[in-house]
């Protein structure tokens, strides 16, 4: 659906993006991850057809953005990162009105209209002004412009952004209705957000590509430690003592108690071991009882920090 080959982009003498390649295949949900200023945006412009790229090549839904921008266009749903609504029309007027941008008329456009303001929720304030609209009802429309004309493949710029943690889970409840329709590529720069949504994830830093894997592979592979979760009852004093002697346990913490029987025990586990089962077969040997035990995995976050503080800084480019 996208096949992007050492795609660059530069303002001025500066590289905003630095020969990118990366695919995404159809029925994928791709999350593009990355600080403020890490060339997402840019990358997402490109990929729309709304901006030429300075060298590389891509394609879209089957066309070249370069030579077959208006097609491209046509196939993709593009909800850029601030969409320029135009504020003094009515939702369905709006939305009717970049329906037949897009070509679509008469009853289809119609139909089309009622159907994404359905989906979107916003069927209900379908007459008010967008300029009276909160953020969180405008990025819902801005999403249903960006699906009206059923494209297959949605291109969202931060569709979470300044929304509120109540806003944000309805943007994501939305796009996993979509999942089984349409490839998503979507943008953000809050990394826990797509841990659950996407099926990969593509890490953009100083407009060079960090990782592309399952949120999974990506927090498996990390350097750092883990933590695993013990949740015992036991009087043993010991305890913490003999967990810590499982090899690649690195320390055992101990949670105060409050009054409850059973203890929480914190293990930080060397990267590449996972003592999960050494310690059901401890308990079972000393005749612990166990609640709980659960592998922390590390956050999408803490993979980016440890990817960027090795990555070599852009030469030339931005700081
Ligand atoms: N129109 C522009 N002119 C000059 N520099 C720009 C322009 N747009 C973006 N940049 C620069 O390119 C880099 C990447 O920006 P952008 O693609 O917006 O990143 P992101 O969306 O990840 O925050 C930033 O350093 C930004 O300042
Ligand atoms: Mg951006």
């Amino acid at each position: 659906m996208i096949d992007v080959h050492k795609l660059t982009k530069q303002y001025a003498g500066r590289t905003a993006v630095d020969g990118i390649s990366f695919k995404v295949e159809p029925g994928e949900i791709v999350g593009f991850l990355g600080p403020n200023g890490a060339g997402k945006t840019t990358t997402m412009r490109i990929l729309s057809g709304f901006m030429p790229a300075t060298s590389g090549s891509a394609q879209v839904a089957g066309f070249d953005v370069f030579r077959d921008s208006l097609k491209v266009r046509g196939s993709v749903g593009y909800m850029p990162e601030m969409a320029p609504l135009y504020v003094d029309m009515k939702v369905k007027e709006y939305l009717r009105f970049r329906a037949e941008l897009k070509g679509l008329s008469g009853r289809t456009m119609r139909r089309r209209v009622g159907e994404v303001m359905e989906l979107c929720g916003i069927t209900d304030v379908r007459r008010r002004l967008i300029d009276n609209l909160s953020k969180g009802y405008r990025q819902r429309v801005a999403l249903a412009d960006a699906l009206v004309h059923d494209p297959k493949l949605l291109i969202l710029d931060e569709p979470t952004n300044g929304l509120d943690p109540v806003q944000i889970r309805q943007v994501r409840e939305l796009l996993r209705d979509l999942r089984s329709r349409h490839t998503v590529l979507l943008s953000t720069h809050i990394l826990h957000e797509v841990e659950q949504a996407c099926d990969r994830v593509v890490m953009l830093h100083r407009g060079r590509i960090l990782a592309d894997d399952t949120p999974k592979n990506l927090a498996t592979q990390l350097k750092t430690s883990t933590l695993v979760h013990v949740e015992l009852e036991t009087a043993d004093k010991e305890a913490a003592a003999k967990l810590e002697k499982i090899n690649g346990v690195r320390k055992c913490n101990e949670e105060a108690a409050n009054g409850s029987p059973w203890r929480h025990l914190m293990l930080r586990v060397e990267p590449g071991f996972d003592v999960r089962e050494e310690v059901q077969a401890l308990a079972a040997t000393e005749g612990w009882k166990v609640r709980e035990l659960h592998r922390e995995l590390p956050s999408l976050e803490d993979v980016f920090v440890e990817l960027a503080s090795t990555a070599e800084p852009l030469k030339g480019g931005l700081s």
